[in-house]
Parts: C-alpha cells; structure tokens; sequence
C-alpha cells in the first residue's frame, strides 16, 4: 500500500459545485476562516457559523463546501427564497474569551466584504450571543439574542420540525403517526436534543438519550426518567434513530449495525455519502433526509427575520416539514429510489424553476 492521499485546499474546492469560497487565515489565534458561497440560484445565500477544532484545515474546508451544499437543499426543499452557504472556524483548540471575540469579529469582517451575499447564523459551537458580537461589525448576522434585536434560538422550532418529520416517518412505516410506545434513540443532549426528548416523552414516546457530557444525560434522566447508552452507540434496539449530535454517522461500516426502522434526526450531512441513503433502502430502513427534517431552524430564523413572519406563519412553515417528508416518502416508494434521492430531485426542481415571482 502507498502512503495515504491528502487532499489539497484545491482539490476540495475544485470537486466543489459551489460559487465562490473564502479562505482566510487568523495569525493571533491560529485558525482557518472559511466562507463557502454554494448557490444564490434561490436568494442570497444563507448558513450557520460552524465553530469547531478539525485534524486538518483540509478537513474544515471539505466540512464547509459539504455543508454549504445541504444548505441550498435545505433552502428549496423548504421553499424559502435563499441560497445556500456556510462558515467554518476552525480552531487550534479551546480559545480564550478575548481570542474568541476577536476571530468572531475577523469573521464578521469577511462576512460583510460579501455584501449581503451570505448572511450567516448561529450553527455548531456558535450562539446568539455571538451572533450579537458578529453584529457589532455585520448587518449578516440571523439568530442574534432577543435582547440583540434577533429572534433567538432557533434550535426549538429545529426540535419540533425533527418531531413532525419522526411522527411523518412512523406513520409511513406504521399508519399512524401516534409516538405513543415508540422506541426512539436520541444522540445528543444539546440545544435541539433536549428539546426534542421532551416533546418525545410527552406524546408518550419511549426514550433512550446518550451525550460525550454526562451532566446533559443526567438532567434529562432527572426530568423525564429517560434511559441512556454511551455515546455513539447505535446498535441499540429502537423504531427510531434520532441523530442530534454531528454528522457523518450513517456509511457503510455503521448501517449493518443499526436495529432501528427509522433514521431522522437534526444533524447535518447524516450520510457520508449518497450511496448510503441506498444503501439504508436496501437495509429497509426509512430515511428522513437531513436537509429535510431539520429545516425548522432556518425557517425560524429566515422567517422572523427576512420574511416578517409571524409566529403562526413560522409554526405552520415548521409543520409543513412533516407534510413534505409524507410526499418525499411516497415519492421514494413510487419511484423506487432512496429517500435522500427524492428528496434532491425535489430540490433540484425547484432550483431548476429559479426564484419564485411574488404577486
Ligand atoms: P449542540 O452543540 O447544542 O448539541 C450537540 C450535542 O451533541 C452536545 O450536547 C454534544 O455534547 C453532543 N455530542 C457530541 N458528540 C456526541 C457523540 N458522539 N455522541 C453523543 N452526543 C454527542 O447542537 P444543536 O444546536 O443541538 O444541534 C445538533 C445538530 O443539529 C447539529 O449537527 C446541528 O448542525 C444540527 N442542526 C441544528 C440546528 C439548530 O437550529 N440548532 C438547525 C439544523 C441542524
Ligand atoms: N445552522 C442551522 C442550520 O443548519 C440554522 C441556520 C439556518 C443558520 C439558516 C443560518 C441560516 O439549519
């Protein structure tokens, strides 16, 4: 065997389908900053902050061109008039809080040289809080504090889309989209996670949770007597593989593992390619696309805050996510493809039709 391929910064970007990239580099606190721009076919591009330490800068890179992409998806399948795009920070490791303000502040920089091409948000490992610090430098910025001018959190109105796409995939596989008895494994206590176990247990849901921070599994045990597993523990029997932590957990080496009927969790880019939707079909368990079932946040977000929603208009959007994951279902089965399939080929239409004409 020869030694291992590395990529390049190039050759990521040059596999890319994106528009347009921005790589820079902070010398103070020794992190990567990228933009990835996928597509503005839509609407301005828009995409979360993600704030993370990778092996590599590659790595970050890779993360954000992929990211990017689903969040294009993400936008048309819900049907909102934005593109898609993503930021990664990718940091040494655990950064002080005045090294922290200050690459918050290099990114908000970058992001307004965009001009409002890219409008960012709150994603993994960043906040409202530092959606209000970006502020300071940016118009750019969604998801800032309440007491910011921003709407919030969009993480509970992700949990409840998560929630109408778990209750859409138990009635495609049962009839009935009743959670009552349901075995469902969630992976990750975070923002979204904990939201979601309470939702789960209170429509009778049967729950076992794991987190990496013991201190998030035992509040959840002490509040709704769930059960727990260790973390990344997929072989759990269950109806339900809810994954909430990171992506990247569905691929060839973990699919013989899974004892469950379902997959539909909040974390982005679930599968690490698109042959594992297939090969899940193959397995015969119902996938709820990632870039389907969690567009709650970004309807939160894009509604509040560039669409003058008001909270009805954004729960209804929210629901709509269990409406469409029944007809990405039904499509799947009548064409005979994979869920994430159907799903693209719903997006790619709309993108293919371009902005939609307001009366
Ligand atoms: P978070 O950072 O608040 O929560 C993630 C949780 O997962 C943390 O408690 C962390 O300790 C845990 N975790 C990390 N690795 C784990 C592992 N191997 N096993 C078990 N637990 C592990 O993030 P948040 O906001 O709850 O988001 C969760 C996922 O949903 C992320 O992938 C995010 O990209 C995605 N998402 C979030 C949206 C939002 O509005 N917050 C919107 C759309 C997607
Ligand atoms: N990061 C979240 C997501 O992946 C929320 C978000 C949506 C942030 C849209 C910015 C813009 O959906």
């Amino acid at each position: 065997m020869g030694p291992a391929k590395v990529e390049t910064l190039h050759e990521v970007l040059s596999d890319w389908d994106g528009e347009n990239a921005l790589v820079s580099y902070d010398a103070r606190t020794g992190s990567y900053l990228f933009i990835a721009v996928h597509s503005r076919r839509l609407g301005p591009a828009a995409g979360g902050t993600r704030l993370k330490t990778y092996p590599t800068p590659v790595e970050a890179l890779r993360d954000a061109t992929r990211l990017a992409r689903a969040m294009t998806l993400k936008m048309a399948v819900a049907g909102l008039p934005m593109g898609g795009g993503k930021s990664v920070l990718a940091v040494p490791g655990e950064l002080s809080p005045e090294d922290r303000r200050h690459l918050l502040l290099c990114h908000a920089h970058n992001v307004e040289t965009l001009n409002g091409s890219y409008s960012t948000g709150p994603d993994v490992g960043t906040t409202s809080a530092d959606m209000d610090v970006l502020h300071e430098h940016t118009e750019h910025a969604f998801g800032r504090s309440p007491a910011g001018g921003g709407s919030g959190s969009s993480a509970p109105d992700t949990a409840v889309g998560v929630f109408h796409g778990i209750s859409a995939a138990v009635a495609h596989v049962h009839g009935g989209a009743d959670v009552t008895g349901v075995r469902v494994l969630v992976q990750g206590c975070g923002a979204v996670g904990e939201s979601l176990v309470g939702m789960l247990v209170e429509a009778g849901a049967l729950v076992t949770v794991s987190d990496i921070v013991p201190e998030r599994v035992e509040t959840l045990q002490t509040k709704y007597g769930v059960t727990s597993v260790v973390p990344d523990a997929i072989d759990v029997e269950c109806d339900v593989y809810s994954p909430c932590a990171l992506g990247q957990v569905i691929s060839a080496r973990t699919i013989p593992h899974l004892r469950c009927r379902v997959v539909a969790g909040a974390a982005n880019n679930v599968l690490v390619e698109a042959a594992d939707g297939e090969r899940l079909q193959e397995a015969g368990i119902l996938y709820a696309p990632d870039f389907v079932i969690n567009a709650g946040g970004a309807v939160h977000l894009i509604g509040y805050e560039r669409l003058g929603w008001t909270t009805e208009q954004v729960e209804a959007g929210v629901r709509g996510i269990g409406t469409t994951l029944a007809q990405i279902f039904r499509d799947a089965d009548e064409h005979g493809v994979s869920t994430e399939r159907a799903a693209e080929r719903l997006a790619e239409a709309r993108l293919a039709a371009g902005p939609k004409r307001r009366e």
